[in-house]
């Protein structure tokens, strides 16, 4: 048996809740955390959608209670966390999800389009990171802090320059983060999902080679969920400041697409100016 370092943790997750067409990174993060043993607190604006997830966490056995806040406003944000780590008995574990993106050429988005797409996919982060971390640092066994970025933080994010723009800044945001707060133990990383999409929740896996964008397979919610579980356990005791890229594959692809036909040729050329 492999020791998570999870058993009775205490955990956070911000956007807890399931919109069934989209990719339930918050949901999978609960109900993994919560099977590895930990104690979620799902926080998240809409409480049908906490209440949700509490119910499948502990009708599976596990252990979760809602907190409704909006973490776009600081203050909700810091209520929530504090709420939460007081009815924890203090943290170990948080880990935000939320985020989106809004969808246009870059020089049409509108001033307050840009700003509400910094605002949800950089700034709350930000707002949740600064309301846990005193809990963290007071922990004598540290912690992890996780936020989901996406692999548009890393290339360029066509048609959704706000939400790229952002994503980049919390890959750089978590750098700042581990190396602030390392020496207390805190570990400050983030993931990167490739084309997650929607509602692919239940989709059996692909097999390799079939999708022409990732080599392996699209990743799926619950492949974002695992990552996350990664992240917070112990076998990343030593992985701080780091972006987890989850993409099947897709953005390490040679721009090139060389096929197999073309070694041959490519070969001789070689050989024949050596
Ligand atoms: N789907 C993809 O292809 C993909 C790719 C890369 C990155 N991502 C990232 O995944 C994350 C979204 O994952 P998802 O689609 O599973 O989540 P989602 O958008 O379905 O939201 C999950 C929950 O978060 C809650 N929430 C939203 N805003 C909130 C707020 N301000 N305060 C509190 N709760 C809030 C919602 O109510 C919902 O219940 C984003 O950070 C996104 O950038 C997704």
């Amino acid at each position: 048996m492999i020791d998570l370092g999870l058993d009775g943790a205490r955990a956070i997750v911000v956007g807890a809740g399931f919109i069934p067409v989209r990719a339930g990174n918050g949901r999978g993060s609960a109900l993994q955390l919560a099977r590895a043993g930990a104690t979620v607190a799902c926080i998240d604006k809409d409480a049908e959608r906490a209440e949700q997830i509490v119910r499948e966490v502990t009708d599976e056995g596990g252990k979760a209670f809602a907190i409704i806040a909006d973490v776009l406003d600081s203050a909700a944000a810091r209520r929530a966390v504090d709420e939460a780590a007081e009815r924890l008995g203090g943290l170990d574990v948080c880990v935000d999800i939320v985020g989106g993106a809004r969808w246009s050429k870059a020089a049409d988005i509108a001033d307050k389009d840009w700003d509400s797409q910094i605002l949800l996919n950089l700034t709350q982060v930000f707002y949740v990171f600064k309301a846990a971390i005193p809990y963290l640092i007071s922990n004598e066994m540290g912690g992890s802090l996780i936020a989901l970025t996406s692999v548009d933080g890393i290339g360029s994010s066509r048609f959704h320059a706000g939400y790229g723009a952002a994503k980049a800044g919390v890959i750089s945001l978590v750098k700042t983060f581990a190396d602030e707060y390392g020496e207390h133990g805190v570990r400050v990383n983030s993931i990167a999902p490739g084309n997650v999409g929607g509602n692919n929740w239940d989709l059996p896996e692909v097999p390799f080679g079939e999708d022409v964008v990732n080599a392996l397979a699209p990743p799926r919610g619950r492949d974002i969920a695992d990552a996350v579980l990664f992240l917070a356990s112990r076998l990343a005791a030593k992985i701080t400041g780091q972006t987890l890229v989850v993409d099947g594959g897709a953005v390490i692809q040679s721009p090139w697409r060389m096929t197999e036909d073309q070694i041959e040729r490519n070969a001789a050329f070689s050989n024949a100016t050596s």
